[in-house]
């Protein structure tokens, strides 16, 4: 059976990474989560100096992005693959309060974006590629045979990270995850570069009343009718 490729767009903590998770898995496809790649962009600058809360040199940034080395690795044990900074694995750390707050600035950057779109092709030329971020279906792949667009409102979705940032014991507030949430969006769809938006022939899925089974089997379908009818 032919392959496709499938872009999950949309607003930061909308669950498209579990669903994009799931559905490469039974599609037997690989999953990229490109909002890893800017994250651990946003580590290697926090870790030399190049940005912090409110300080960020950008020149160095672009200057040194010939020595971020990003891969991804499969870890059976999680079934996904894990985010590894020059070697290093990273996936955890990228997930912080920290990282978030800083990542919508060093995601504006087009030098930066440039270098990640140009590795996300790469990644995705045999298709067969299930890949979530926010410019997937607009920029990376234009031509993808499938593309969703998943939204939820800022509280339900504050809601849900605040959740996860506590079960791996971050010291966090909802009202700093909300405010977090709101911030990231405004930035990552007023940028000039690539900014956030639904591109025409996508599906939007609101996702604030749908359980996951629910959402799942709903993407689903439409996988397996897209693949069926290449
Ligand atoms: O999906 P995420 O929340 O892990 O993404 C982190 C940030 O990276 C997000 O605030 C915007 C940026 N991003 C982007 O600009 N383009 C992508 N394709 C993926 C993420």
């Amino acid at each position: 059976m032919k392959k496709i490729t499938i872009a999950i767009d949309g607003f930061s903590s909308t669950g498209k990474s579990t669903v994009a998770k799931q559905l490469a898995r039974v599609l037997g496809y690989v999953y990229v989560d490109s909002g890893a790649m800017y994250r651990a962009v946003t580590l290697y600058a926090m870790q030399n100096q190049m940005i912090s809360k409110d300080y960020f040199d950008v020149e160095k940034l672009i200057a040194n992005l010939g020595a971020i080395k990003l891969s991804f690795k499969y870890n059976d044990t999680l079934g996904f693959a894990e985010m590894y900074l020059n070697g290093v694995n990273v996936e955890n750390e990228i997930r912080t309060l920290e990282v978030s707050q800083s990542v919508s600035q060093v995601a504006e950057i087009s030098e930066v974006r440039r270098m990640l779109v140009l590795q996300q092709q790469q990644m995705g030329q045999e298709k067969g590629v299930v890949m979530d971020g926010r410019d997937i279906g607009t920029v990376v792949f234009p031509e993808a045979e499938l593309k969703f667009f998943m939204t939820a409102s800022a509280e339900t979705r504050a809601k849900r990270r605040y959740k996860e940032l506590l079960e791996r014991n971050d010291d966090v507030s909802y009202e700093d995850v909300l405010k977090n949430v709101e911030s990231r969006d405004l930035i990552d769809s007023t940028r000039e570069d690539s900014p956030l938006m639904k591109a025409d022939d996508a599906i939007e899925i609101d996702n604030s009343n749908l359980s996951l089974t629910v959402q799942f089997e709903k993407l689903y379908a439409l996988a397996k009718n897209a693949i069926e009818h290449e």
